[in-house]
């Protein structure tokens, strides 16, 4: 029998592609996300603590443990100044991605039309069509990455439902100011419309920059459900554990549908994370943790030919090569995997549309040593 998926066009992502090649071809991986040092060696004692609890091994209880969550609010509070509850309005999920499948799957209904920006982060635009939606791609350009907001407004329209608001933004690193979500409120109040906030990488903003979380809006509380990720904030990509935060209502709506996607999340890990944050406070560290590689690299680089975008969020750099080649950036990142043995991401994979602008994506959350090697090599590439 035929059985068609539902995804019938959707080949391998990008990152599972380029790491792929990377392995193969023994090449510096800076495409993935993910940090190639270790968490914090104190986060991993009480892991292994938590690992050897025979009380431990079996189900969480479904919304999370409820430490877990209680740690999730003062962080909240703490950043944001905001009030969430953590019995009804906070959810532990199997990462960041699991959380937006869940919104996603929670709220869209088949010809449900979502707003996206490109460069989009690659699951959100399955995750809408696998509900029968139609995401709506409008695209932001270099250098700046900037929302129009009327340019917004023009694609809503009554099939419009949720907008989704990457903050801060991979892979451009641009971050929102307290304007855009002037407009974004006025936007979302006025049509009704449902925002659904990656905030991930919430930690991770730099120079005079201030992270502007949805939590800080009030006006919102009713229409975000906003997105977070341990993976991101504790180094810890590999152990699949996020958050899902939202007011009672939607909560409760995002909980029936959580519970047959997962049921709960790993349940030791769940105590691990909940008795560090208890003791530490890591996520205050990364602003300037971050700061500090994104500048090193670049000053490793300063006399090349590769040309830095502004990076104000994230743990990605946008390079442009236009100085260097002529190549469209997949046959680029394909080059420099196999000739020059460094992995990158081509930023056209994050457009929709055919927008394909000479840049490439790193990331550097990655030791002294694999920046040092990741500099030598772009340093040493003068034309392709
Ligand atoms: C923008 C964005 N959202 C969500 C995720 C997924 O987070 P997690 O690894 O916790 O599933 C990522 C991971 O790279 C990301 O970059």
């Amino acid at each position: 029998m035929q059985s068609p998926s539902k995804l019938t066009s959707q080949g391998e992502s990008i990152f599972s592609v380029m790491t792929a090649m990377a392995t193969k071809h023994q090449a510096l991986n800076l495409a993935q996300g993910f940090p190639d040092f270790e968490c914090d060696p104190a986060l991993l004692d009480i892991a292994r603590y938590y690992l050897s609890n025979s009380k431990l091994q079996q189900y969480a209880p479904m919304p999370g443990i409820l430490n877990l969550r209680k740690q999730v609010a003062n962080i909240i509070k703490n950043c944001y100044q905001a009030e969430f509850d953590p019995e009804n309005e906070i959810t532990i999920t199997a990462g960041g991605t699991q959380a937006l499948y869940t919104a996603f799957s929670t709220f869209i209904k088949p010809g449900d039309q979502v707003i996206v920006f490109d460069p989009a982060y690659d699951s959100y635009d399955p995750a809408i069509k696998l509900q029968g939606g139609f995401p709506v791609h409008i695209p932001l350009l270099p250098p700046q990455f900037k929302i129009d907001w009327g340019q917004v407004e023009k694609n809503i329209n009554p099939a419009t439902k949720a907008i989704v608001i990457n903050n801060p933004h991979n892979p451009s690193g641009a971050v929102l100011s307290t304007t855009d979500l002037d407009m974004l409120s006025a936007l979302v109040l006025k049509y009704k419309l449902l925002v659904i906030a990656d905030e991930v990488y919430e930690h991770m903003v730099f120079d005079s920059h201030k992270h502007q979380s949805l939590y800080s809006r009030i006006e919102l509380r009713q229409n975000s459900i906003i997105i977070g990720s341990f993976g991101k904030t504790l180094h810890t990509t590999g152990w699949k554990i996020g958050t899902l935060t939202a007011d009672a209502t939607l909560s409760f709506k995002l909980r029936q549908v959580h519970q047959f996607q997962v049921f709960a999340v790993n349940h030791p890990l769940q105590h691990a994370i909940a008795d560090y944050l208890q003791q530490y406070t890591p996520y205050l560290e990364l602003p300037v943790f971050y700061q500090k590689k994104r500048d090193y690299f670049k000053t490793k680089l300063q006399n090349s030919l590769w040309k830095f975008l502004p990076c104000k969020g994230t743990y990605f750099q946008l390079l442009d090569y236009s100085a260097i080649s002529n190549l469209p950036d997949t046959e680029m990142a394909f080059d420099l995997v196999t000739t020059y043995g460094i992995a990158c991401i081509p930023v056209s994979v994050f457009y929709a549309g055919n927008v394909k602008p000479n840049l490439l994506r790193v990331c550097f959350a990655k030791t002294e040593q694999s920046l040092n090697q990741g500099a030598a090599i772009l340093n040493s590439i003068q034309g392709l």
